[in-house]
């Protein structure tokens, strides 16, 4: 038995993000062991009775999927243009309480993690924790070795400084290069651009692996469902 803040409890329990289910609080639609509890911030019990508009809720297992995301497919809910998100990849009966972790641009490929879990999610997508993302990007021009190393000095954005950049290989391909790289940010775009502020521009961006998971054994398009202990060893959380 352990305390939860309710709104973490609802949103484990599959209702959606923490702020909508903060807004289910305090419109007075939740009751614990048959007292409505409007206002936020309250613990409960995990062994609480909990009802959303009168129905018992219960919280979900955790789940976690691997997905090769294709172009066109975006990391936000609620599009205001109706595009599909990450998430509609997934069986229906799964997607309750799923979001992805951490964002793709819409024409980004490659690794997406989906899941329920929001403290594994947490500890992957912030830089605090140095989990590592590796891209794949085709930029412009035929970049030189001194040029590519010089990033892992870091590269200054109008946002601040981006460090911890490392160049794992790079290979000309007619007039761009194919650059393997890893980073630990997760800011907008950052990959965009940091080769922007290098004087480049990416064709092309694919994220190949988050830590040592990868998604060279998923088809683009498809997913499957891991198990928590592989992504904690393969990401280096204690
Ligand atoms: N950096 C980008 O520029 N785009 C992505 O989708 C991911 C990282």
């Amino acid at each position: 038995m352990g305390f939860i803040r309710l709104q973490r409890y609802l949103s484990r329990c599959g209702l959606g993000s923490r702020r909508g289910c903060e807004e289910l609080i305090t419109q007075g639609r939740v009751s614990v062991n048959g007292e409505v509890l409007d206002e936020l911030g309250s613990a409960i019990d995990e062994d609480s009775r909990v009802l959303v508009d009168g129905r018992k809720v219960t919280v979900l297992p955790h789940r976690y999927f691997i997905l090769n995301k294709p172009k066109g497919i975006i990391c936000v809910r609620d599009d205001p243009r109706g595009r599909r998100w990450v998430v509609d990849m997934i069986p229906k009966e799964f997607r309750p309480g799923l979001f992805p972790v951490g964002r793709l641009d819409i024409d980004t490929t490659g690794l997406i993690l989906i899941t329920n879990d929001g403290d594994l999610s947490n500890r992957i997508a912030h830089p605090r924790y140095g989990v590592e993302k590796e891209y794949v990007a085709l930029v412009k021009g035929n970049m030189t070795e001194g040029e590519l190393k010089a990033m892992e000095e870091g590269v200054m954005l109008d946002t601040g400084m981006v460090k911890g950049i490392r160049i794992i290989s790079f290979e000309h391909v007619e007039d761009r290069t194919s650059v393997t790289l890893r980073i630990h940010e997760g800011r907008y775009h950052v990959v965009k651009r940091i080769f922007l502020a290098v004087g480049s521009r990416v064709y092309e961006l694919h994220r190949r692996g988050i830590g040592e998971l990868n998604v060279d054994d998923v088809e683009v398009g498809s997913w499957k469902e891991i198990g928590k202990d592989l992504i904690l060893s393969k990401c280096k959380i204690e």
